[in-house]
């Protein structure tokens, strides 16, 4: 039997999930099991196939798709993790998850804005405050942390802060409703508790970062344009990307955004599957509007999920291809999100150089890198994903960090204490982490691979060392999972080599691939024992390396959402299972420390952060000495 004999049109394992999929496989499950009309799908995903059968699999093959999906069956916290084979049309697994809260659902948030603004005593504190207008209040509903309230025992909680709008396009930010926070029950959909710590006058600057609010704008500003007459110069057959030696396959994860598989270059494997699982913001304020924050963007909220089309010439310049994204929507629907993923070449400055100072002749190429990216909107923060792929083996992952803070407002006259910067007239900004948990799944020309540890190690004085300059590489295998919990030093190069023994390059040297941190790598601040601390364990190490499990899926566990912590990358680790020579993850935390400054308001200008994959030794020498003297008009010698 082959694929074509079946109802699966998809053209390999790893396509990503269609819309006639998604529906297909939402009917087998109302067929098999009433859901009632309450029932939300928080998730509909593609299961992915194991290496084992990835690596069995042939063009032609027939091949199953396994559907994987997450339902919320009512107010209680009692989940259904199903699993449908669409090949035999059947449910697979069926497994009742009691105590656990999926990502917070958007129709529930949705709803929870309008409870909300019905809700009396929240009416009453607003009127307090002279805000009368309730269709300008903005609210924002929070993921809710885990502090142990007894009247949230068995709920699904948001906590709501509000805003104020002058009119319906202005930045709400800039006039935030100190004091008011609102428990809600988000399955239940009804207001738990309006808490109200006092009132604090609404800030009258306003924020608004629009052009038409900034005039006279520069008039100096020439038109850059990016052309390729003969078009780009990478291919796309489906979900499969092929440039320049390089070949990966993407899909869209609605709490991972895009996932890079089966990453290769000139058709040696290098990485099976990497993408960003998790991030954490803790803030670092202990006052009552911001001490409990600390949102898991990617587990409470979904990076993919909260994904915005994009915008040519705007978001992206140049030839550019976009990838649309198609998830669930709650209801079991496809939803199709378009231009979700750019993709586009860039101009990189040089790639080599040398000027032979004998003969005068130089020789200089030029550099570009194949960028596919997405940009993630939580709430008030935006997140953009670049992943680089480099003529010369790199792989490099940037974070650009933009959008608006999370602010509060001041009391007139009183200054913003320590835990936090006054960024506008009376706007306090608190302190903060941004902190990202990316998951590498090596396949370095093959599924086993080794971690070593490589840093500079100063020589002692002596005989050996007569010139008392003598540093060398300390390279130190890491064998176990609790070996592995690694922070950078900067002070000694730290960097993590990622080695196939046993294939060796021209020169006799294993294979291998640096993890370089290339920016800010902070660990969580917030103490080990605190809620945060222990929800996203994962942020305690830079790195952590674990032995290959398939359900091992995202830095702080399958259901981060009010978890009560101890899930994730500390639990797993804490089997300590051999990482020598076998199938391993690698899992690098990076990030941002956030202490804001004045130009970050109204609107961030874009913050990096992020790493870089090298190869060392996986080549023999450059592997860009084959590439053509540059053709541009505007290079030449004479
Ligand atoms: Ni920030």
């Amino acid at each position: 039997m082959t694929s074509r004999d079946t109802d699966i049109a998809a053209d390999h394992p790893l396509a990503m999930l269609s819309g006639s999929e998604i529906s297909a496989a939402v009917a087998i499950i109302r067929a098999a099991h009433d859901l009632g009309t309450n029932a939300l799908f928080s998730h509909v995903v593609l299961e992915e196939p194991s290496k084992a059968e990835l690596g069995a699999w042939n063009p032609g093959d027939a091949f199953d798709r396994v559907v994987r999906a997450l339902i919320i069956p009512g107010p209680e916290l009692s989940l259904i993790e199903a699993k449908v084979s669409l090949r035999t049309q059947r449910v697979i697994d069926w497994t009742i998850v009691q105590g656990m809260r999926p990502a917070l659902a958007m129709h529930e948030a949705a709803n929870a804005i309008y409870t909300t603004k019905a809700h009396p005593e929240y009416v009453a504190a607003l009127a307090k405050r002279g805000i009368v207008d309730i269709d300008n209040v903005q609210i924002d509903p929070w993921p809710a942390g885990s502090f142990g309230y007894a009247a949230e025992a068995g709920r699904r909680i948001a906590r709501c802060i509000s805003f104020v709008r002058e009119f319906p396009t202005d930045n709400g930010y800039a006039r935030p409703v100190e004091g008011l926070i609102v428990h809600f029950d988000l399955g239940r959909n009804e207001v738990i508790e309006v808490i109200d710590h006092g009132i604090v006058p609404i800030p009258q600057t306003h924020g608004r970062y629009g052009a038409e609010d900034h005039q006279p704008w520069r008039a100096d500003l020439k038109p850059i344009e990016i052309s390729q007459p003969d078009g780009p110069s990478f291919a796309v057959d489906g979900n499969l990307i092929t440039w320049q030696k390089w070949s990966v396959r993407i899909t869209f994860d609605p709490y991972e955004g895009l996932v890079l598989h089966q990453i290769a270059y000139d058709g040696r494997s290098i990485l099976h599957r990497a993408s960003v699982t998790e991030m954490v913001v803790p803030y670092g304020d202990p006052g009552e509007m911001h001490g409990w924050k600390n949102a898991f963007d990617a587990g409470e909220w979904g990076l993919g999920r909260m994904t915005q089309s994009l915008q040519l010439g705007c978001d992206c310049l140049g030839e550019i291809h976009y990838f649309d994204a198609t998830l669930a929507s709650e209801h079991g629907n496809p939803w199709v999100i378009s231009n979700a993923i750019c993709m586009h070449e860039e101009d990189f400055g040089i790639q080599w150089k040398h000027v032979d100072l004998m003969t005068g002749i130089s020789e200089v190429r030029r550099s570009r890198r194949l960028v596919v990216s997405f940009v993630s909107t939580v709430g008030n923060y935006e997140y953009g994903f670049y992943w680089y792929f480099y003529l010369d083996g790199n792989i490099q992952l940037e974070v650009k960090l933009t959008g608006i803070l999370s602010v509060g407002a001041l009391m007139p006259g009183s200054g913003p204490g320590e835990y936090g910067s006054e960024v506008a007239e009376n706007i306090y900004a608190p302190f903060h982490q941004h902190l990202f948990c990316s998951r590498l799944d090596f396949d370095l020309e093959g599924a086993d691979n080794r971690i070593y540890e490589v840093e500079a190690e100063v020589v002692p004085i002596g005989p050996d060392n007569p010139w008392s300059n003598a540093f060398r590489a300390r390279k130190t295998l890491l064998r176990r999972e609790l070996d592995a919990r690694r922070n950078t030093d900067s002070a000694t190069s730290r960097v993590w080599r990622v080695e196939n023994p046993s294939v060796l390059n021209g020169l006799g040297q294993p294979v291998a691939f640096k993890l370089i941190p290339t920016m800010s790598t902070p660990t969580m601040l917030a103490h080990p024992e605190s809620s945060v601390g222990q929800r996203a364990g994962f942020a305690r190490h830079n790195l952590w390396v674990t032995a290959f499990a398939a359900e091992e899926r995202r830095g702080a566990g399958e259901y981060a959402n009010q978890h009560a912590g101890g899930d994730g990358l500390p639990r797993w680790t804490a089997a300590n299972r051999e990482i020598v020579d076998t199938d391993v993850v690698v899992w690098y935390c990076f990030g941002i420390t956030h202490f804001p400054r004045p130009e970050d308001w109204p609107v961030m200008p874009v913050e990096y952060t992020g790493f870089l994959l090298q190869p060392a030794g996986f080549f023999d020498r450059n592997p860009v000495l084959d590439l053509p003297r540059s053709a541009s008009v505007h290079c030449h010698s004479d």
